[in-house]
């Protein structure tokens, strides 16, 4: 590591414990310690991930490093800034609750921080800008407490956002990551890859959470590196609102209980927005969920949807699996 980066994470603990000094120990983070509370983030939880506060302030932080001489450039480069058109530097986050995302090692290598009420034109998290550090496809929010929890409980939870992996983490469940609000990278499935092969997808319940969903199970698709498994919350919940709603044992039970195999999910998904009233579009489900059979490698796996499959659509099971050869042969 050149003394650039040395620097740089240097600034980003500085600014983290700047923040958390703000939101702990002053009245200008009244307001969103306030915010914080109301959202079950204890002191303690907000010690463990170093949670702060950027107030509204007067460009407090570049004031903070201004006086301390700091190298413009590296200033520059942080990403906690931008610029103005005489080139002199502002906040880049003003009147936000910082969350800092660390690397492997805990180390802060940016901030994500999210508006305290809703404005607009103004997104509800603010991530800082890639640098030489930060690289989003490269990084899990918690994956530096999360990886000995992982190895520990053979198994990893990937959920949507910061909130739903802390409200995880205080209803006892350490060994859950997000990713930086984009899709599973590469990079990301690398991380988890040696940590543990069974990957517990627990996105929010709402339509673009199942959606999400889906577009994990396409991409691990015959991936043998992962076991998959999917957890969907009911009344279109995310993980940190059905733990504020129902407490944390109910969680942890849906955790740990409430589990589907992909192909399960596929199936339930696929039927979503079809009539089965309608023939027509009965027959496409029917078509389109035995593709998803085609894969299933175990015959008992395979015979259990068969069974399911029809029960449901009031299909002799014969028929289910006469089509199923069909398709079976096709495959081959
Ligand atoms: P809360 O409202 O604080 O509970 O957040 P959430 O995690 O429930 O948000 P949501 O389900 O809408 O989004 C999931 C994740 O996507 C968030 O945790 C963020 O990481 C990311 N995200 C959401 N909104 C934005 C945004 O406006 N900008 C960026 N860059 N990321 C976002
Ligand atoms: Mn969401
Ligand atoms: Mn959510
Ligand atoms: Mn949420
Ligand atoms: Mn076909």
């Amino acid at each position: 590591p050149n003394s650039q980066q040395q620097q740089l994470r240097q600034l980003y603990a500085d600014a983290a414990a700047l923040f958390q000094h703000i939101l702990l120990n002053t009245k200008l983070g009244e307001t969103a310690l306030a915010y914080t509370q109301q959202r079950q983030l204890s002191p303690d939880l907000l010690e463990t991930f170093n949670i702060g506060y950027a107030p509204d302030e007067n460009n407090l932080l570049t004031r903070f490093f201004a006086e301390k001489k700091l190298d413009f450039n590296l200033l520059r480069h942080s990403g906690l800034f931008t610029e103005n058109s005489d080139g002199t530097l502002r906040d880049r986050f003003v009147d936000r609750v910082m969350f800092p995302i660390k690397d492997g090692q805990g180390n802060v290598i940016a901030f994500s921080g999210r508006a305290l009420t809703k404005r607009e034109n103004q997104p509800k998290y603010l991530n800082s800008p890639e640098t030489d550090l930060f690289n989003k496809r490269d990084v899990l929010f918690n994956f530096d407490l999360a990886k000995a929890e992982i190895r520990k409980a053979k198994q990893v939870v990937l959920f949507e956002g910061f909130m739903d992996v802390i409200a995880a983490y205080r209803a006892g469940i350490k060994y859950g990551v997000a990713s930086m609000g984009t899709s599973l990278t590469n990079e990301q499935l690398y991380l988890l890859q040696r940590a543990t092969e069974h990957l517990i997808v627990c996105y929010d319940g709402d339509q673009p959470g199942m959606k999400a969903t889906n577009r994990v199970i396409t991409l691990l698709h015959n991936d043998p590196r992962f076991q998959l498994s999917i957890v969907t919350l009911p009344e279109q919940l995310d993980p940190d609102e059905y733990v504020k709603k129902y407490g944390a044992e109910r969680f942890r039970d849906v955790l740990t209980g409430g589990m589907e195999t992909a192909v399960g999910f596929r199936l339930r998904y696929l039927k979503q927005d079809r009539n089965l009233d309608n023939e027509q579009d009965k027959l496409t489900y029917i078509d389109a969920a035995l593709h998803e059979l085609v894969n299933v490698s175990s015959a008992v796996e395979r015979d259990i949807y068969l069974n399911r499959l029809s029960d449901s659509l009031q299909v002799t099971y014969e028929a289910l699996v006469t089509q199923l050869q069909d398709y079976l042969v096709d495959a081959t």
